[in-house]
């Protein structure tokens, strides 16, 4: 009875969840940490996401950036119109509308066992950082480990103390750059794909993942393929607009796929397809 309760909260009416903790990486995105009415509201798998409303600003989907496994539930949320703006002028104590999660996420047990290569772009490092947490939370489970991640500037850079982690950690080969680089900045300059020729991998037990702008995904799965990895072995996290969230009002849909349900994170096999029949 409580499940069903909790079920029928989290689909259609959204939980007030409290903001306990807000942080800001960059002059455009904000950290949200939120606690919830019931424990149940946060299981999730990494790269879902869940439906953020404020009375009279309107309602957005927004991924879930902590990983299962952590204590402590986040939202990173980029300042760019009526519901993110007025998000950012919120404080702690304030209470926010939720509903979800939604999506597929990703299939955790298909990485099991295998060498793992994840490309963040920008804002995409916000869902993969669920995942990335999840991958170093559960370490034992995967192969090696290589993650490349690219920002505008270094002003743009998300997460830097865990960036600052990942560069001197032993479990996972980091790599990044920034499309513009400052007077300061020691690292690489260029785009995400520059950093391919200095990664090695094993192409037959490798499982690439991309989330980033839609821009970058073609120039990246075109890096994936020289380096050997197969279509099937390639997986992408699509973002589409989307209203309801739940496979009711169509906003989503690309030739008959509902994005908010059958994705956002799909095969590169099934995006060929997609993209094939419009
Ligand atoms: C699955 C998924 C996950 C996401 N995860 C995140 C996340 O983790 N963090 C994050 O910050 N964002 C995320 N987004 C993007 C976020 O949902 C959008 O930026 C959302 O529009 C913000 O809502 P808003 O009310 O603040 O902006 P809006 O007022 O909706 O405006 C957003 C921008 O879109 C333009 N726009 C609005 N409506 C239309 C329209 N009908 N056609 C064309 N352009 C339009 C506006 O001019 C503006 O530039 C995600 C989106 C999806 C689909
Ligand atoms: S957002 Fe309504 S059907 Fe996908």
């Amino acid at each position: 009875m409580e499940a069903d309760f909790i079920k029928m909260e989290t689909g259609y009416v959204p939980v007030e969840a409290k903001i306990t903790k807000i942080t800001q990486p960059t002059e455009y995105e904000k950290v949200f940490t939120l606690d919830f009415p019931h424990k149940e509201h946060l299981k999730f798998l990494p790269c879902q996401f869940v439906m953020v409303s404020i009375f009279g600003f309107g309602e957005a989907p927004i991924s879930i950036c902590s990983s299962p496994d952590d204590e402590e539930f986040q939202l990173c949320v980029r300042k760019v119109g009526s519901l993110t703006n007025k998000m950012h002028s919120l404080k702690v104590g304030d209470f926010i509308g939720i509903r979800g999660p939604y999506g597929n996420g990703f299939p955790v047990e298909v990485l099991e066992g295998k060498d793992l290569l994840f490309t963040a772009g920008g804002l995409g490092l916000a869902p993969l950082r669920s995942l990335i947490r999840y991958v170093l939370q559960n370490r034992e489970k995967f192969g090696d480990f290589t993650l490349l991640y690219g920002a505008r500037s270094p002003h743009d850079r998300l997460f830097a103390d865990e960036i600052s982690e990942w560069e001197t950690s032993e479990f996972v080969d980091f790599h990044e750059t920034v499309d513009i680089g400052e007077e300061n900045w020691m690292g690489n300059v260029g785009l995400i794909t520059s950093l391919f020729p200095m990664i090695g991998i094993d192409p037959e037990k490798t499982i690439g993942v991309i989330v980033g702008p839609p821009i970058m995904y073609q120039f990246v799965v075109r890096e994936m393929l020289k380096k050997e990895i197969t279509d099937k072995n390639i997986f992408m996290s699509l973002e589409r607009r989307m209203r309801c969230g739940l496979g009711k009002c169509g906003h989503c849909q690309m030739n008959g796929v509902y994005v908010c349900q059958e994705g956002p994170v799909f095969n590169y096999v099934d995006v060929q397809a997609i993209q094939e029949a419009i």
